[in-house]
C-alpha cells in the first residue's frame, strides 16, 4: 500500500536571536524565570526580507534541495501558520509564486501549533488518492508580529522561524501509518489570537483587545501534558505499539516542563525526545518541522525507525502522529 513518506526536510530563521537578558529590559522578567519555569534561552526574531512567506520561501528550497525535485513537479503547497503574510492570500499562494511552482494549488491550514501535524495527515490523505503526487508542506510563523511585546505572560514564550518537508507516495513499508488527531472548541479561549477589529460596526466587539496572543498558560499546561498523553497512548495502543517501539519522539516545542512531565507519564527516555526548545522558544506550527529538520541533519533518524510525533494548541488542537522513516 502506498504511504506518505517525508523525502527531505529544510528549515529557515531569521539571522536576529533575542535572549532572555534582552526581555529582562522590555518586561519586568528574569533569565532565571524563563529558564527555570519554560526552559527557553533564545528565541529568533524576523528582521527585513523575513517575512513569514519569505522564511518559508528558504525552508521549502532548503528541502527540494535535498530530494532533487524541481518545484514544478510539484501538485500542492500547504503551509501551517498562525501568523500568515496576509489573510489572503494564502502564505502557500505567495511560496508557490516565488518557488515557480506552476502546477501546484496552494492553500493555508491553521491549526494553531497542531498546524503541521494536522498537515502531514493531510498530505497522507491526498497520497492515498493521488500516489503520484509531490507535496509541499510548511510551518511558517512570524509570532513576533503577533505577541503583545508588553505582557510578560506571553512575549517571552515565542518565536519566528518555518520547516518544510516535501512529502510523496512510496510503497517500501515506510511512511505515515496512523494519527489521532483532536480538537475541542468549547476552550478556545484559553489561547487564542484575535482578529483585527471589525470594520463592520454590528460586528465589532467590546471585548475587543487587540490582535495578539493571549494565553491562560496555567490551564494550558495541564490540558497539553493530560491530552498529548491520551493522544500518544492509544496511538501507541492502536498499533500494538509501545513507546519502547519507538526510535524518536519529536514533540511540539512549548516548554521544557511541558515535555519532562510527558515524558515520564509515556515512560519514555530523555534520548529518545528531541528537544531545541532552549534556542529557538515556540515557534507554534513551525516547532516540529523545524525540530525534523535539526534531527534530520544531526543524525537522529534512522531509515526505518518510527518516529512519533505530538503536539498542542490553540484551539483546542492536539494529536499524534506515527511513521515509519
Ligand atoms: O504552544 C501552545 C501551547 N502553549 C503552551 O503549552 C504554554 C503552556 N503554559 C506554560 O508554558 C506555562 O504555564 C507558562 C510558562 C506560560 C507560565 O508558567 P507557570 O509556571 O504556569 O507560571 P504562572 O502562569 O502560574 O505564573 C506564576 C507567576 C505569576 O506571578 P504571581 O501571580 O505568582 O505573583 C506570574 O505573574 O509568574 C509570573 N510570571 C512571570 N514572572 C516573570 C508570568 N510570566 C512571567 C515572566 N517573568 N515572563
Amino acid at each position: 500500500m502506498t504511504k506518505a513518506v517525508i523525502l527531505g526536510t529544510g528549515s529557515c530563521l531569521p539571522e536576529h536571536t533575542l535572549t532572555n537578558a534582552e526581555l529582562e529590559r522590555l518586561v519586568d522578567t528574569s533569565d532565571e524565570w524563563i529558564t527555570s519555569r519554560t526552559g527557553i534561552r533564545n528565541r529568533r526574531i524576523a528582521g527585513k526580507g523575513e517575512q513569514n512567506y519569505q522564511l518559508a520561501t528558504k525552508a521549502a528550497r532548503r528541502a527540494l534541495a535535498v530530494t532533487g525535485i524541481d518545484p514544478e513537479e510539484l501538485g500542492l503547497i500547504v503551509v501551517a501558520t498562525i501568523s500568515p503574510h496576509m489573510i489572503m492570500p494564502s502564505t502557500a499562494c505567495f511560496v508557490q509564486a516565488e518557488l515557480g511552482a506552476v502546477n501546484a494549488f496552494a492553500y493555508d491550514i491553521n491549526a494553531a501549533c497542531a498546524g503541521f501535524t494536522y498537515g502531514l495527515d493531510l498530505a497522507s490523505a491526498y497520497i492515498q488518492s493521488r500516489p503520484d503526487m509531490k507535496i509541499l508542506l510548511i510551518g511558517a510563523e512570524t509570532l513576533s508580529a503577533r505577541v503583545n511585546w508588553e505582557d510578560r505572560n506571553t512575549c517571552v514564550l515565542f518565536g519566528d522561524g518555518a520547516g518544510a518537508v516535501v512529502v510523496a507516495g512510496s510503497n517500501d513499508g515506510r511512511g505515515v501509518f496512523g494519527s489521532n488527531l483532536r480538537s475541542d472548541g468549547k476552550l478556545w479561549n484559553l489561547l487564542y489570537m484575535d482578529s483585527p477589529q471589525s470594520l463592520n460596526p454590528e460586528l465589532q466587539r467590546d471585548e475587543w483587545q487587540g490582535a495578539h496572543i493571549r494565553m491562560n498558560g496555567g490551564d494550558i499546561f495541564k490540558h497539553a501534558v493530560r491530552l498529548m498523553e491520551d493522544a500518544v497512548t492509544s496511538l501507541l495502543r492502536k498499533h500494538d505499539l509501545t513507546v519502547n517501539d519507538v526510535g524518536l519522539m519529536i514533540p511540539h516545542q512549548a516548554n521544557i516542563r511541558i515535555l519532562n512531565n510527558l515524558r515520564e507519564r509515556l515512560g519514555i527516555s530523555e534520548e529518545k525526545v528531541f528537544v531545541n526548545l532552549s534556542h529557538y522558544g515556540n515557534t507554534s506550527a513551525a516547532s516540529i518541522p523545524i525540530a525534523l529538520d535539526e534531527a534530520h541533519r544531526h543524525g537522529r533518524l534512522v531509515r526505518g525507525d518510527v518516529v512519533l510525533l505530538c503536539t498542542f494548541g490553540g484551539g483546542l488542537t492536539w494529536g499524534s502522529l506515527l511513521m515509519r522513516w
